[in-house]
C-alpha cells in the first residue's frame, strides 16, 4: 500500500529554499503520528533538508548517483524496487516534489495537510487529477501561537479501490 502524505499552501506550493514555506509543529507531530513504525520514501533532496534519517521509521532514499550512501537511511536507485516493497508494507511517499511525481500514478491514499494560506514557494506538488480522490475523513488543525494559520487535514482514498 502506498500512501503520499504531504502538506500544501492554496496554490499548491510545497517547498521553498529546499524547506518548508511555513512554520506549523502540528503538522510536523501529525506528519510523526501517520507513519512512525512505517516505512518512508524520500528524493535525495528532501533527506538533505532534513539532515537525518526520522527516527522509529524506515527510511528509504531515492538517488540516480550510484556511489551516494547513508548511514542512517537506505539508499535506492529506481522506482519499481520502491513498488516491491510496498506490495507487503505499508510505505508512505514523502515528497518532495520530483518523488511526487514519479509514484502519481502508483498512490492508493492520500494524506494532506491543507494550509489555508497563501505562503508562495519555489516547489509545488504535481499537478492532480481531484476527481479522482474521495475524501473519507477531515479533521482541522488548531490555530494558535506556536501554529499561526488556518489548516486542516484530509485523508483521501482513490476512487474504485476495493481494498475490502
Ligand atoms: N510540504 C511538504 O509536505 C514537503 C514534503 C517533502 C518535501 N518538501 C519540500 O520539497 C522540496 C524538495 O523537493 P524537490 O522536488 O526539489 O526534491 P526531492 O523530490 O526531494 O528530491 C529530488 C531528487 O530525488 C532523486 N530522484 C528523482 N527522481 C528519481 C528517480 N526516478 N530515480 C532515482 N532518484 C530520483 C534525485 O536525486 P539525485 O539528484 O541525488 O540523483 C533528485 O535530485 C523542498 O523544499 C522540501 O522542503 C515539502
Amino acid at each position: 500500500m502506498l500512501t503520499f502524505i504531504w502538506a500544501q499552501d492554496k496554490d499548491g506550493y510545497i517547498g521553498k529554499d529546499n524547506t518548508m514555506p511555513w512554520r506549523l509543529p502540528a503538522d510536523l507531530q501529525h506528519f510523526k503520528k501517520e507513519t512512525s513504525g512505517h516505512t518512508i520514501v524520500m528524493g535525495r533532496k528532501t533527506y538533505e533538508s532534513i539532515g537525518k534519517a526520522l527516527p522509529n521509521r524506515e527510511s528509504i532514499v531515492l538517488t540516480r548517483d550510484p556511489d551516494y550512501s547513508l548511514t542512517d537511511a537506505k539508499v535506492v536507485h529506481s522506482k519499481a524496487e520502491i513498488l516491491e516493497i510496498a506490495q507487503d508494507k505499508d510505505v508512505f511517499i514523502t515528497g518532495g516534489a520530483e518523488i511526487y511525481q514519479l509514484f502519481l500514478e502508483d498512490a492508493d491514499a492520500l494524506i494532506v495537510t491543507h494550509v489555508e494560506a497563501t505562503c508562495g514557494g519555489d516547489t509545488r506538488f504535481p499537478t492532480m487529477d481531484w476527481s479522482k480522490w474521495q475524501l473519507t475523513k477531515r479533521e482541522n488543525g488548531t490555530r494558535d501561537a506556536k501554529n499561526d494559520l488556518d489548516f486542516w487535514y484530509g485523508w483521501y482514498e482513490k476512487m474504485g479501490n476495493n481494498r475490502g
